[in-house]
């Protein structure tokens, strides 16, 4: 590409010239937050995602986001500018172990984070997103025998505020298993006023230390309304972002991995996307995510259940 391109530019023109939108994950780059149309959490943007009336998503997310955007708006063509942009969590549910565990019970429910494949999600009963998993968990009786995959922390965190007994698979996710609590404690000393904020994949014992614990958009919303000036905040670092927009008098800092060397608070697959490769994608639209249909359809069940829930 030539040096002097203003990508934001030429993207702007692309998003008219092709009927385009640009679905954001809270989790991407400061400048791919500012040119998309819709930022959200996972949940947020699949609402999004099934109503819109772009002929282009542009999934500025990973792979397991752009695929569940197929799934509610097949007749939608959906890109996504890295394929390589996966998940962790989700590739820790692999389908042929997952559907040998759920024929091993029967007689349960299957509940799956929307981080995982779409194999997993095919058998799956209901989806779920960590805004939504408590509400979902409650609209099955308290006595249902479940199944919680893949996250085996989001999982538990779900049984202690539900009092249920759910099955967990043991996923996690690389970004939020990684998080210190020695040094979180330090952290803490340091600035005795700052609040921990949490997303429930981080390990119980970094969740009981917690004020607050939600999905992203939770996370920032608490942070919009809270009296509170000092947070330190236990998710991927792309959230600080809007959280220091929205309140540029507060001070916000985020949770440290055990390695201080490493950048393991950004999830490498999130920060596979950049400005170049959304502007590639958009022009030539690719990589395009494409589904077989019969998957697709047995799919799209679990998650259009779970929109139906929480509307
Ligand atoms: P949210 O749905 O809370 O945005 O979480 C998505 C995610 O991938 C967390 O790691
Ligand atoms: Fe997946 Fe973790 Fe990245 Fe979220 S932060 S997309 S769960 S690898």
């Amino acid at each position: 590409l030539p040096d002097n391109l203003d990508l934001k530019v030429e993207i702007n023109k692309l998003k008219a010239e092709k009927n385009a939108i640009i679905l954001g994950h809270f989790y991407q780059t400061d400048d791919i937050q500012e040119i998309s149309d819709i930022l959200g959490d996972s949940l947020a943007l699949a609402q999004e995602a099934s109503k819109t009336k772009a002929d282009l998503i542009v999934f500025a997310g990973v792979h397991f986001m752009a695929e569940t955007a197929k799934l509610v708006n097949p007749t939608k063509k959906v890109v996504l500018p890295d394929l390589n942009a996966g998940c962790s969590l989700a590739d820790s549910a692999p389908a042929d172990e997952f559907e040998k565990f759920v024929k091993a019970h029967p007689d349960h429910t299957v509940i799956t984070y929307i981080n995982s494949s779409t194999e997993v999600k095919a058998l799956t009963d209901v989806c779920c997103t960590s805004s939504n998993a408590v509400h979902i968990v409650n609209s099955f009786p308290k006595d249902a025998k479940l199944i919680f995959a893949p996250d085996k922390n989001l999982g538990n965190y779900i049984n202690k505020i539900t009092g249920r007994n759910m099955l967990l698979w043991e996923g996690a996710c690389h970004v939020h298993k990684e998080f210190s609590i020695p040094r979180i404690i330090e952290l803490k000393n340091q600035y005795p006023d700052a609040k921990i904020i949490a997303h429930p994949e981080c390990q119980n014992d970094l969740l009981i230390m917690a004020e607050h614990v939600g999905s992203t958009s939770s996370l920032l919303n608490y942070t919009k309304k809270d009296t509170g000036d000092q947070y330190i905040v236990a998710t991927e670092s792309g959230i600080l972002h809007q959280m220091r927009k929205y309140s540029p008098n507060k001070h916000f800092i985020p949770a440290p991995p055990e390695d201080s060397t490493c950048a393991c608070n950004d999830c490498k697959f999130m920060k596979m996307n950049t400005l170049r490769k959304i502007y590639l994608a958009m022009k030539y639209e690719v990589p395009e995510i494409t589904l077989d249909e019969d998957l697709r359809k047995r799919a799209a069940k679990p998650i259009e259940k779970m929109l139906e829930i929480s509307r």
